[in-house]
């Protein structure tokens, strides 16, 4: 049997959606929170598999990690000896390159096995280790486990060829054990890169300049416990602004920053949506005729990689011609094979898929390849004549909060069944 979300389209989204806590921001504060020899209360966690893989990740290296509430983890790392993550714990998360910089930064030991997570194409993880060893670690990398080691770590000047977020938090996480004072130049200005410096500063750390290009750290001994609140999640949030988009419908997103929105916002203003926004809610009314336009993903505050798939089956419905170019992943356009089951007509040229618009999506059986692919076939979906059935789900367990129930709320027919294949 094999589990399918199965989607009858066509009905205009409606109503209020509450955004859960940032996946990223998460997935990079529960490891950093191995490092604390304290104990840390972390609240507005999302309920996803990334999460409860973090946690069991670090339980097993001999934390102690007790749910107090469904969005609050109690860790207690006083007692963690470990300094190695196994593989099985490692191989579905991305983030869990993360240990790294935390185990290096507390024990100066760590033996993690390379991340797993969304197949996107080549995802390197050499800036994270020139990092460390500026800091004065040492690494081998054998049979897919990464082993690094330090006598001590000394701050340094290191330099990231491009911002990117993953190297920025795993060499700030680190340089937060690093005798003396370290930059990072060139740094990634995410809000998870910002809300991870909060919550290490929470705890005893100093950091600052995170969220600008460069971020300076002054080293401290040890780090004590402390209560944090993650940040909302701005992928979700774009992902439900879309849907507003797509169906004809009009959707406030609640609990949000809306600033961190600005590059949806504004390409969503630029195809006629109507979109209002107060402290912590955006609501948008989708517009008559969608008009096409030009997306370009970049860094933060550029427009995110991770809502590209998403737009992209946006812009498939506007009024003309539209062109999307991927600058982060060179595999991003993967997703593209299985939205043409649904009806879309992109064609794929290099970092750069172009469509005519005006597609009317049919359902059809579908399959997820990654979190944010599986999002887009969701959306498509939602907007098509007849059913969508897709599989790959764990895919979108992995990122997305109670996403049925919540696009039920919403007015959408969509449910979870299993089904033989
Ligand atoms: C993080 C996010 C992911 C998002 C991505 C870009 C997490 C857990 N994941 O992924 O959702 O899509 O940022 O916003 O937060 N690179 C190297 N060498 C390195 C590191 C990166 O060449 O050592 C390259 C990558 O191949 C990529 C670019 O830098 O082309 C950006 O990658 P990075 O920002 O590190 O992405 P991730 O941390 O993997």
């Amino acid at each position: 049997m094999t589990e399918y979300i199965v989607i009858n389209g066509e009905n205009p989204l409606q109503g209020n959606v509450s955004i859960s806590g940032a996946k990223n921001a998460a997935v990079a504060i529960l490891p950093a929170a191995i490092a604390s020899s304290g104990v840390c209360v972390i609240d507005n966690l999302p309920l996803i598999e990334d999460v409860t893989n973090l946690s069991n990740a670090m339980n097993s290296m001999g934390a102690k990690c007790t749910l107090q509430d469904p969005h609050t983890l109690v860790v207690d790392a006083r007692d963690v000896t470990g300094y190695t993550l196994s593989e099985k714990l490692s191989k579905n998360t991305r983030a869990s390159y993360y240990f790294m910089g935390a185990l290096l930064g507390r024990f100066k030991k760590a033996i993690v096995p390379l991340p797993g997570g969304c197949d996107l194409g080549s995802r390197p993880i050499d800036y994270h280790l020139k990092g460390f060893a500026a800091l004065g670690a040492t690494y081998v990398q054998e049979h897919g486990v990464v082993k690094l080691e330090a006598e001590k770590l000394r701050g340094a000047n290191i330099y990231l060829d491009c911002p990117s977020v993953g190297a920025t938090i795993n060499i700030m996480i680190a340089a937060v054990f690093a005798e003396g004072i370290t930059t990072i130049e060139n740094a990634a200005k995410e809000p998870h890169v910002v809300d991870t410096a909060n919550f290490l500063n929470k705890l005893g750390a100093k950091i600052g300049g995170a969220g600008t290009a460069t971020i300076r750290v002054i080293g401290v001994p040890s780090l004590g416990g402390g209560e944090y609140t993650v940040i909302p999640d701005p992928i979700e949030t774009g992902t439900y602004m879309i849907a507003a988009a797509i169906t004809g419908g009009d959707i406030t997103v609640d609990n949000i920053i809306p600033k961190h929105m600005d590059s949806v916002t504004a390409k969503l203003t630029e195809m006629g949506c109507d979109i209002t926004e107060g402290t912590d809610w955006i609501r948008v009314r989708a517009g008559s005729d969608l008009r096409p336009c030009e997306v370009k993903t970049a860094f933060y505050p550029g427009f995110p990689t991770d809502l590209q798939p998403q737009m992209a089956t946006l812009l498939c419905k506007a009024q003309g011609t539209s062109v999307i170019t991927e600058n982060i992943f060179e595999h991003r356009f993967r997703y593209i094979n299985e939205l043409k089951r649904l009806g879309a007509q992109l064609k794929v040229e290099g970092r750069t898929a172009i469509t005519r618009g005006h597609c009317v999506f049919t359902g059809a059986r579908v399959t997820a390849s990654d979190l944010r692919a599986g999002a887009a076939l969701v959306l498509a979906g939602l907007c098509a004549k007849g059913e969508t059935a897709i599989c790959g789900v764990s895919h979108l367990d992995r990122g997305y909060e109670r996403f049925e129930e919540k696009f039920r709320a919403l007015g959408a027919d969509i449910k979870r069944v299993k089904r033989d294949e």
